[in-house]
């Protein structure tokens, strides 16, 4: 394959068909991975991921996310990132630089400030009216905030072999104030070395931490696993690690790609995910766990429905 991108979640297809045009006319990995997270940013629709992203405990849109180079190992990342538009752009810029790659709360906001990123109220009416409704379930029934979907998370081979990778998420529905999840950090949320492969994951962000599971799928890539071998290890061996020795392992998913431009999933929950390649146009696919194995099949766009 000659450029690959797979990303997390349905939410991603038209991010990943922009990103596609970009990589068919010799685009960078670079620019396709920044133009199609940005697209699933600026979309309200999508409630875990910027622009009507859903707020944390006290009614606040706290954003995370991180880009990192394959060709560099440059990277860069925000956490409770607030009233910024595009916390991906904001992340591939500290990537680019040599210390204090990892900004969280204020010093996030002052960095985006200062370096002329968009500013914008986060928080829609509809997230807000979720929010405040969720907010009475919690105390009236003692709800779990989790709720399924959450990072856009992104692997690019260009025709270039640069990889890269990159993550975006408002994180847990009412999350406590300053919760950071695996999205913005290097080893769990994404992990990337063109030399190797990529990888990013989607879930519970407390449990995906603790494997730091996008750093053991490239490094099981680099054993000689293919991708979809890695992927699926990486899940169900830190799935089974977690059930032995806490009780219970929460919903995990990751996908990635070599440096070949062949890619994989590993998931213990169902999950929906999108590829193109040089060689297939986009496509949403949904991958569920089968006799402890992860299986997945195409499906048609409109049977998923991303909030
Ligand atoms: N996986 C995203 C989070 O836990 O925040």
């Amino acid at each position: 394959m000659s450029w690959t991108i797979i990303a997390t979640w349905r939410m991603a297809l038209e991010g990943v068909s922009k990103g596609a045009e970009l990589l068919k006319e010799n685009g960078s990995a670079s620019e396709a991975i920044e133009k199609a997270i940005r697209c699933v940013e600026d979309n309200p629709r999508y409630g875990s991921v910027g622009y009507g992203g859903l707020p944390n405990y006290v009614g606040e849109v706290e954003l995370d996310a991180a880009y990192m180079n394959g060709d560099t190992l440059g990277i860069g990342a925000v956490a409770g990132l607030k009233d910024y538009a595009n916390p991906v752009s904001v992340a591939k810029k500290l990537s680019e630089d040599r210390f204090n790659i990892f900004l969280v709360g204020a010093g996030a906001d002052a960095y985006a400030h200062m370096n002329g990123f968009e500013r914008k109220n986060m928080l829609t009416e509809a997230a807000r009216d979720t929010w405040k409704a969720r907010l009475k379930e919690v105390n009236d029934k003692n709800l779990s905030p989790y709720d399924g979907h959450d990072t856009v998370g992104m692997v690019v081979l260009d025709s270039a072999s640069t990889m890269v990778a990159a993550t975006s998420t408002s994180g847990l529905f009412m999350k406590k104030p300053g919760r950071i999840g695996d999205s913005a950090l290097s080893g769990s949320g994404l992990y990337v070395d063109s030399e190797i492969g990529g990888a990013t994951a989607t879930g519970l962000g407390e449990d995906i931490m603790k494997g730091c599971l996008s750093y053991e799928v490239v490094r099981l890539m680099s054993e000689g696993l293919a991708p979809q071998e890695a992927a699926d290890q990486a899940v169900q061996a830190f799935s089974e690690k977690l059930r032995r020795k806490k009780g219970v392992a929460g919903a995990i998913s990751l996908v990635c790609a070599n440096k070949k431009g062949e890619w994989g999933v590993g998931t213990n929950v169902e999950f929906s995910f999108v590829v193109a390649t040089d060689q297939d146009a986009p496509q949403v696919y949904l991958a569920n766990l089968e006799n402890g194995k992860t299986v997945y099949r195409v499906v048609d766009p409109s049977e998923i429905e991303d909030k």
